[in-house]
């Protein structure tokens, strides 16, 4: 079912009287990215997940954002849906999201899933590539950026094993409005760094890290791990930077594996 909240659309499955998790998906995808998962959660669990703004079917506005104003929107649908101690489970720019998320309203919060993203801000030299393609888009339309920056997040395997996932998937995200693509550039590009508040995580902390991810490769994540109190990390196999989709099995075994044990 969807439902529009603060203009964004959010998607729910399963019963709303079971445990809730949010999904945060990563840049530029949406919701969609979590297909595989929320099929196997949606029988225990009510499962919420939203486009971004800017991406997929939310709207773009004016495109000026910031990854403050993605944690306001987080919280408009925490309130409006009267979430209660959801699981948070955010991927790469959804775990921007979330690590600030849990700087600024941990206690809204029973659990974090961190999938491929890392607590660092953007380095000078990351800041700049984000301005390189953002004059790329303008330039030259979204569909050649999409196709560059998407197929890198896969690991060669996929790229070869599964041509045609992966162009429905370049396809499908060379269709969000550029306005919003480049918002979450600039919201990206402008992040704080999450590092030193990563040990008052106090709640159960999952990070999940596929071992070809070449954007936020293991040891970027592992480093993360060490420095959360209650954490655990689990590297996909046969997996890069889009780990719910490239091993959707062992991702979900990972996740399940994880929920079993809260209370
Ligand atoms: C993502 O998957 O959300 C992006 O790779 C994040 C980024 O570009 O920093």
């Amino acid at each position: 079912m969807r439902e529009f909240i603060n203009g964004l659309s959010v998607f729910l499955e399963g019963n709303n009287s079971n445990k809730p998790i949010i999904f945060l998906h990563g840049f530029p995808y949406d919701h969609t990215m979590w297909h595989a998962q929320i099929e196997i959660l949606k029988d225990k669990y009510f499962c919420v997940s939203y486009d971004i703004r800017g991406l997929g079917e939310s709207p773009a506005g004016d495109g000026q954002f910031t990854m403050e104003s993605f944690v306001d929107d987080l919280e408009i649908i925490l309130n409006e849906l009267k979430l209660i101690k959801p699981v948070i489970c955010g991927l790469s720019m959804g775990g921007y999201i979330t690590l600030r998320a849990l700087e600024r309203m941990q206690d809204k919060f029973s659990a974090a899933i961190l999938c491929d993203t890392r607590s660092e801000a953007d380095s000078n030299e990351g800041k700049l590539k984000r301005a390189a393609a953002i004059k790329r888009i303008n330039k030259e339309g979204l569909a050649p950026f999409a196709k560059d920056f998407i197929t890198n997040c896969f690991a060669d395997s996929f790229i070869h094993n599964k041509k045609d996932e992966l162009n429905k998937i370049i396809e499908h995200s060379s269709t969000f409005n550029p306005v919003g693509v480049k918002g979450c550039l600039l919201a990206m590009l402008s992040r704080t760094d999450t590092t030193q508040t990563l040990t008052e995580i106090k709640i159960p902390t999952l990070l999940v890290c596929g071992e070809n991810d070449a954007l936020t490769p293991p040891s970027v994540m592992k480093e993360m791990f060490h420095k959360i109190p209650d954490a655990e990390f689990v590297e996909i196999k046969n997996a890069g930077h889009m780990t719910p989709i490239e091993n959707p099995d062992e991702v979900n075994k990972a996740i399940l594996n994880f929920l079993s044990k809260l209370n």
